[in-house]
């Protein structure tokens, strides 16, 4: 990751808080700037709140890449993947994340945390931070699909900008529960 915008956004539920804390003070350590979205303790919330905060910023450009956790990963891959330009990944191991650099230019990783141990998460944080994307014939693979969700907001009605996800407006709720 280099340049301007190389700094990281992070967003989790209850169910990864913790895991979000240990992957905050890895990627610190490293030397890449990362802004946490929340959620910020282990009170119950609904994960597609922080799940849009940070697609939206991935998908403005605002940021070159984020991470999302939640229970499974699968909630918050949903989410993210409704946004025009992101391509968000779920990964539970490390050849998955290597090659969701290598082959899908991978700008949003997925975890969760109640599927993978916090060691084997921290390595797949590692090597998707550090592997490049191979271009080539797998850009012109994104190109075919990269703008279907922009095109298709744009065609809905939802805003008249340029800007990829700029015409979203988002908020977080958040409330006292129970459930998990
Ligand atoms: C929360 O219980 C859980 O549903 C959430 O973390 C996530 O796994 C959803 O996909």
């Amino acid at each position: 990751m280099r340049g301007k915008k190389s700094r990281i956004a992070i967003g989790c539920d209850h169910a990864a808080y913790s895991l979000k804390e240990k992957i905050k003070e890895f990627i610190s350590q490293k030397g890449i700037r990362i802004e946490d979205f929340g959620t910020d303790g282990p009170e119950s919330v609904d994960y597609p709140d922080f799940g849009i905060k940070v697609a939206s910023l991935v998908s403005s450009g605002e940021f070159e890449r984020g991470i999302l956790i939640c229970g499974t990963g699968i909630g918050m891959s949903m989410v993210a993947n409704r946004f025009p330009c992101v391509r968000a990944a779920l990964c539970s191991d490390l050849f998955s994340a290597i090659m969701s650099r290598r082959h899908n230019n991978a700008n949003i990783l997925v975890l969760g945390a109640r599927v993978i141990g916090e060691g084997l998460a921290i390595e797949i944080v590692r090597a998707w931070l550090e592997t490049p994307f191979d271009g080539g014939r797998h850009q012109i693979r994104i190109d075919k699909f990269d703008r279907i969700k922009y095109d298709c907001l744009s065609f809905c009605g939802y805003g008249d900008s340029d800007q990829p996800g700029s015409s979203l407006k988002l908020k977080t709720s958040r409330r006292k529960r129970q459930d998990t």
